[in-house]
């Protein structure tokens, strides 16, 4: 069983990209048998067996989506809009049976650059539900709102995973 989890929401595929980064930069460091991605739709919670839960999302309206903000994305050609994302995934939560360290990601737009950020918000939740932790939100840059992602932010997102993975060792 995996010891970390990277679970994420991605309508254009930026942030499912940052998430698979983050998980091989943990695998580097924890084999790649201790990791497992999966999107928030997936109904399921974490695996029992987890000590490091890293959730990521895209920010919508200066936090993190609503059906009504995945909706809007339409009108922006997004042609596959996932029936959940994280904000869901995380109400679905119950409290943590062991000690789970947690990190969350988001990603938004470089430019204009807005206030707000899901991943901020998503890590509040956690943390209230019970999650220990284990880093500063983090945020990686896309162009528009489609993307693609920011120069450098692919190994940048693996790189924190490297260093999640060593502070939850
Ligand atoms: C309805 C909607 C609202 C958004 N609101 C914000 C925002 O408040 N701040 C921001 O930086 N980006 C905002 N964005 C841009 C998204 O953050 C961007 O589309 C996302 O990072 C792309 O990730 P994805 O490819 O994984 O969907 C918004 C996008 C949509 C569709």
């Amino acid at each position: 069983m995996a010891r970390a989890e990277v679970v994420y929401e991605s309508i254009w595929g930026n942030t499912e990209a940052v998430a698979r980064a983050v998980a091989e930069g943990i695998a580097s460091r924890l084999g790649e048998a201790e990791v497992s991605v999966r999107a928030a739709s997936d109904e399921t919670g974490p695996d029992p067996s987890t000590q490091l839960l890293v959730v990521g999302g895209p920010t919508h309206a200066f936090g993190m989506s609503r059906p009504a903000t995945r909706e809007s994305a339409k009108e922006r050609g997004a042609t596959t809009i996932p029936a959940r994302g994280i904000r869901e995934w995380i109400d679905a939560l119950g409290a943590p049976r062991t000690r789970v360290a947690v990190a969350t990601f988001d990603t938004r737009t470089v430019s204009p650059r807005l206030p707000g950020s899901a991943a901020k918000k998503a890590l509040k939740r956690l943390v209230s539900l019970g999650y220990e932790p284990a880093a500063k939100a983090e945020t990686f840059g896309v162009h528009g709102y489609e993307g693609p992602l920011a120069d450098g932010e692919l190994e940048r997102a693996r790189a924190w995973g490297a260093q999640l993975a060593d502070r939850a060792r």
